[in-house]
């Protein structure tokens, strides 16, 4: 469970991480820095949804930073974190 935080969104990282495993798998992880935790999220999206992208699901880059921001607030090493950690998200389909 995302259990730090801003409840809100906390939700929000469950309802989108929470949906294939459990979310103790982020949240038992070292402290990850942005781009770590930045490229999980993109193996999320790759490799284990068989490159499905993200925007299959309607998810955009802007809620996938939401979450990054949030993973990297509450279970992060203290790094600055902007939204082009995302940039090579190198989906199969780009993100809007
Ligand atoms: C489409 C299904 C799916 C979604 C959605 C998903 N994951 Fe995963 N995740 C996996 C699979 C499969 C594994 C590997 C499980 C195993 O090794 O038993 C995994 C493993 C992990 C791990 C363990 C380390 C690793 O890289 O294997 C972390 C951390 C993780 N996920 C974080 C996340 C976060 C954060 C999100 C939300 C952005 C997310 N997951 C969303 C499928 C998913």
């Amino acid at each position: 469970m995302f259990t730090k935080g801003d409840p809100a969104a906390a939700a929000h990282a469950q309802a989108i991480c929470g949906d294939c495993h459990s979310t103790d798998y982020p949240t038992t992880q070292p402290k990850l820095n942005c781009a770590t935790w930045a490229n999980e999220i993109i193996k999320m999206g790759n490799t284990f949804r068989a490159n499905i992208p993200w925007t299959e699901d309607g998810i955009t880059k802007a809620e996938l930073y939401d979450i990054l921001a949030y993973l990297n607030t509450n279970y992060g090493a203290g790094d600055t974190c902007s939204a082009t950690a995302l940039d090579p998200l190198n989906l199969p389909v780009p993100l809007p």
